[in-house]
């Protein structure tokens, strides 16, 4: 893998450089801007060498279809002035553009195209998708760690056409987890929450070889409430997830590794309705489970005790909402508490993750904190992941 740190033959050249700017926004605000703040030096990096840069990112699952909510304007917006310089936004359909169509004004040095997964072509891997992608540019760069354990095509096929590197944020990350993972101590308790069920029901099977403890919080665990015989009323939840479930615990035995899951809930009747307190079997048809309950936050705290190491993806509940971020913020000061005593070594990962800890002003309080999610737990998992691969 080789960084585009390392390259000095840059100037005058055009690069396709694929970030993830994949931010939460509710009407078109950004709410937290983490991860385009931590790319920032390789945008600056790639200015001072005289480059052009043409950003591709994603927002959201559009799944191949045009979402207006999922526009990148705003974040366009935000880089323009954080850069202090124009970013132009291309919303013209990326099959129909060439590199005719932009940089022929001297002072225009960045441009955007539209949400890469507007395009169905992108996480079907696609090759001439990947091609046309890659006629617009010299060299490809990679500053996107965060998405490359998905092979799309701003990815993983782009790599087949151009030389492609590696940015300086996926640098950072990948010798970060390198460093982590290989100086581990035991006991590790992983806490894997969030609301990215289909993502992590699958990794959580191959990482209980790997770990002491898993916890099982946020919307993955309401299949496990469920699995256990309770109704969970209008709870996030994943078709068919029983037979990955039973796997879980039988080689969660055999492993030696606990699993843990709630054992009381914080129910609303909607994302913005009153918390109230319930046993699991207490749950009704016309409520959600948005949180843990005080009975799951003193087993939390009490397993991240005995514990050396904690990492962290996803939070506990439904964050957004005050009502329901409790049992997240109470695992955070847990950890921050035990890291001050120096009695853990603490990571964490994951977008929500990331924007939970800043809105508590806390993410200097953890050993090492990873804009990647998904990507964070399969390279636990011990996967070489797609974007690594193609660029190795
Ligand atoms: C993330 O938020 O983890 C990345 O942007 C990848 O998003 P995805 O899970 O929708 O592929």
């Amino acid at each position: 893998m080789k960084s585009i740190k390392e390259e000095r033959n840059l100037n005058g050249k055009r690069i396709l450089l694929r970030l993830d700017l994949n931010v939460p926004l509710e009407n078109g605000k950004i709410i937290d801007a983490t991860r385009i703040d931590k790319i920032l030096p390789t945008l600056k990096f790639l200015i001072s060498q005289n480059t052009k840069i043409i950003i591709l990112s994603h927002v959201g699952r559009p799944k191949g279809k045009i979402i207006n909510e999922l526009s990148l304007k705003p974040i366009c917006e935000d880089l323009k002035n954080k850069l202090n310089q124009n970013v132009k936004l291309i919303k013209k359909n990326i099959n129909e553009i060439n590199n005719e169509d932009f940089f022929d004004n001297i002072d225009e040095k960045i441009i955007m195209l539209e949400n890469i997964r507007f395009y169905y072509e992108e996480e079907k891997n696609d090759p001439e998708f990947a091609r046309h992608l890659s006629h617009l540019a010299d060299i490809y760069v990679n500053d996107a760690f965060s998405c490359s354990h998905r092979a799309h095509s701003s990815i993983h096929a782009v790599t087949n056409f151009l030389p492609s590197y590696s940015g300086l944020q996926f640098d950072t990350e990948v010798n970060a987890l390198k460093k982590i993972t290989s100086e581990i101590k035991k006991p590790i308790t992983c806490i894997i929450g969030g609301s990215k069920v289909s993502t992590k029901i699958n990794i959580i099977k191959n990482l209980i070889p790997k770990f002491d403890n898993i916890i099982i919080v946020g919307g993955m665990a309401n299949n496990i409430i469920k699995y256990m015989g309770n109704n969970i009323g209008k709870s996030l939840q994943e078709d068919s997830s029983d037979s990955i479930i039973q796997e879980i615990f039988s080689l969660s035995e055999t492993r030696n590794c606990k699993i843990i899951y709630p054992q009381d809930v914080i129910v609303g009747k909607n994302l913005y309705g009153t918390p109230q307190i319930k046993e699991l079997n207490e749950v009704l048809s016309d409520e959600m489970i948005l949180d843990i309950g005080p009975k799951t936050i003193s087993v939390i705290n009490n397993i991240i005790d005995e514990s050396n190491t904690i990492l962290w993806n996803g939070p506990a509940g439904y964050f957004e909402n005050p009502n329901f971020a409790n049992g997240s913020i109470e695992i955070a000061k847990k950890i921050i508490e035990n890291n001050k005593s120096s009695k853990i070594y603490s990571v964490a990962g994951g977008g929500d993750t990331v924007s939970l800890l800043n809105s508590l002003n806390s993410i200097n309080d953890f050993n090492f904190v990873s804009t990647a999610g998904g990507a964070f737990l399969e390279y636990l998992e011990g996967k070489e992941l797609p974007g690594i691969k193609a660029l190795n």
